[in-house]
């Protein structure tokens, strides 16, 4: 691995963008960490997206690790047999990494013969990236495939606060820690923020070209999942067959990629996911309940973004 975009070039880009809390860089209307940055760049300018390619896209605690297992196992159901699944000795996010994050981290460039991590029938990686900070061979010149998962911000924002505990970020799930996270949340600048700008940017790709970005919800993934798999399938172009559906290959995937199941595998209880930062691989799964939020969240924290959800969509004209 080269890194072409050298230090000194990126401090002098790094320098002139708008700042925020010291910690925080504004770039294409988003906010980023400095060693997530480099990342950002890093594949922006090298990766070359191919048509065969499933991009997932998400919001940081918006059940990206449930839509990486699901995917893994939908377009690699021939190649792996679910008794044989990579899924039961690997971290989902190892099976499926993060573009700016794991595969181009802090500026690295990988072999593009290296992105298929795990030798699955199709290269499935993920993003927590905003869409105008996708690159052109994904949005334009490539016939990828986005899937874009959304969930209740209220939920994304309380399973942030426990995974920054986890993680050891913030020392505990005092109101400083919550008050602390709230306020770059509702501000805007928190690590991929604006939440509202993410979730519109992909609605809108969504809308105008529904056979490139599939826009989905944590809470119908959860509610119906079923129905949400086989539409993932088809959207991917590999739809199941009757037979499989009588072999109920679609519920086999479901367990696998369970909380429970995935929870409790060994390879998910131990180890970190390799990324930029070291989050363990344990505090990618919690409860995954709808409205966890109001065990944690005061009336007025939950009403504070409530309103700025409500106000930030109004405006769009979007239904979500
Ligand atoms: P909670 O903290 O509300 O439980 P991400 O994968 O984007 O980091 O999101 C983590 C959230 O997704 C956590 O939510 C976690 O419990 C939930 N999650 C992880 N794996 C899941 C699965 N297989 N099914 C449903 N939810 C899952």
């Amino acid at each position: 691995m080269e890194n072409k975009f050298e230090d000194d070039q990126f401090h002098e880009f790094y320098q002139k963008l708008p700042k925020k809390r010291q910690l925080f860089a504004q770039y294409r209307g988003s906010w980023f960490m400095e060693p997530v940055l480099r990342g950002v760049v890093a594949f922006q300018q090298h990766f070359e997206a191919q048509d065969s390619d499933i991009i997932l896209a998400t919001m940081p605690k918006a059940g990206t690790t449930w839509l990486k297992a699901l995917t893994f196992a939908i377009v690699n159901r021939h190649k792996f047999p679910i008794s044989e699944s990579p899924l039961l000795f690997q971290n989902p996010h190892l099976l499926v990494p993060f573009l700016e994050l794991h595969l181009y981290k802090e500026g690295q460039i990988p072999d593009p013969n290296s992105l298929n991590v795990a030798g699955g029938e199709r290269r499935v990686l993920g993003t927590h990236l905003p869409y105008q900070c996708l690159s052109e061979t994904v949005l334009d010149t490539s016939g990828c495939r986005i899937v874009y998962l959304c969930r209740n911000i209220l939920d994304v924002f309380t399973s942030y606060v426990h995974f920054l505990v986890k993680n050891g970020v913030y020392p505990d799930l005092s109101q400083k820690s919550w008050e602390n996270l709230l306020d770059a949340f509702c501000e805007g600048t928190n690590q991929y923020g604006p939440f509202w700008d993410h979730i519109k940017g992909y609605k809108e790709a969504s809308l105008k070209n529904p056979n490139k970005v599939l826009f989905l919800h944590y809470e119908e993934l959860k509610k119906d999942t079923k129905s949400c798999v086989k539409k993932m399938a088809e959207f991917l172009g590999c739809p199941f067959s009757t037979q499989e559906e009588e072999d109920e290959s679609v519920e086999g995937i479901i367990k696998l990629c369970s909380l429970e199941n995935l929870k409790n595998l060994e390879c998910n209880k131990h180890g970190d996911t390799g990324s930029v930062y070291s989050f363990k691989c344990s505090s990618h799964f919690r409860k995954g309940e709808i409205g966890d939020w109001a065990n944690f969240l005061t009336p007025s924290v939950a009403e504070r973004l409530e309103s700025l959800m409500k106000e930030k969509f109004e405006e769009s004209g979007l239904d979500l």
